[in-house]
């Protein structure tokens, strides 16, 4: 069925592409970043790194297959920067948000009233939104003499790029209080004026830094609060046990993890309870 399917599309593609190019692909990006790729991602392999092979002015996806075996070390970082899935936004699923504000800085604001500092780890932060928007919060509700930290991390060093540059297209703060809006952003004029950049205040406080969750973690310390949301369901079972093991290991007992809104710890052994809508604490 799949072989029939193939030959059906193929007529219409600038590139001949087979499901044995897709399923060397999806391998490769499986054994680096854990991600599994379904049947059904199969036309978005070929969008996503058609691209790729007109820039390298290479013949088809079986000459890219090859190329990405010759030449791993300049090719295999565009390889995954152009297969990641990086959907976010400004305060996404903002129940978390209000728990981090109404439930869990109260509660660090005792706990942490000795040291006066807070960690924060954002996991798979894609561009940014989700870091900026914790910051938001924290800045937003504790005390500005505090020492707060956020680590914000991904695989992907593309996005990277752009989250540390702090640079986004107007329409990303559509939807935004115009309080926030005034209080963290700067407006582009002449040909910036469709881009906002965060202010410098937010950008200080995050540093944001390339780790692929499948590898060594060289942190050390431990965490007040862990955001890894929508990144689990690129997993399978296994690789969301051990990462929900290791998630345990960095922080504090009784703090939060949260999640993505379709992902969920269920079925796991891990130490983590639910309380909330995607929101878990280690017991
Ligand atoms: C859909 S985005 C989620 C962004 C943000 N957390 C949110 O919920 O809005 C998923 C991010 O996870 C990253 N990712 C996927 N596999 C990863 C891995 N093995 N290590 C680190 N980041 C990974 C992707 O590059 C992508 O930016």
């Amino acid at each position: 069925m799949a072989v029939a399917m193939d030959r059906v599309r193929k007529k219409n593609r600038e590139f001949e592409y087979t499901w044995e190019d897709f399923n060397v692909l999806r391998k490769l990006s499986n054994a680096h970043s854990g991600i599994i790729v379904p049947d059904d991602k199969f036309d978005m392999f070929y969008s996503r790194l058609a691209r790729r092979i007109r820039e390298l002015k290479l013949r088809d996806f079986k000459s890219y297959c090859q190329y990405l075996d010759t030449h791993t070390e300049q090719e295999f970082t565009k390889f995954i920067n152009a297969i990641t899935t990086n959907l976010t936004a400004f305060f996404r699923e903002n129940h978390h948000f209000e728990y981090l504000q109404k439930t869990v800085l109260p509660e660090l604001l005792q706990r942490n009233a000795a040291s006066r500092r807070i960690r924060v780890w954002s996991a798979g932060c894609s561009t940014g939104e989700e870091a900026y928007s914790i910051a938001m919060t924290l800045l937003e509700n504790l005390p500005g003499s505090w020492d707060m930290k956020i680590l914000a991390t991904d695989l992907d060093t593309n996005v990277l790029a752009a989250a540390a540059s702090g640079v986004y297209a107007v329409e990303r703060i559509d939807g935004l209080p115009e309080r926030r809006v005034k209080r963290w952003f700067l407006r582009g004029t002449g040909t910036h004026k469709n881009q906002v950049r965060v202010k410098p205040e937010l950008q200080r406080m995050v540093s944001f830094k390339q780790l692929n969750l499948m590898g060594d973690w060289p942190m050390q310390g431990l965490f007040d609060v862990i955001f890894c949301r929508n990144v689990l369901i690129y997993f399978d079972r296994e690789t969301k046990q051990r990462l929900a093991a290791r998630y345990a290991g960095l922080l504090r007992d009784g703090s939060c993890l949260f999640i993505g809104h379709s992902e969920s710890l269920h079925q796991l052994d891990t130490r983590f309870q639910l309380i909330g809508n995607t929101i878990y604490r280690l017991k």
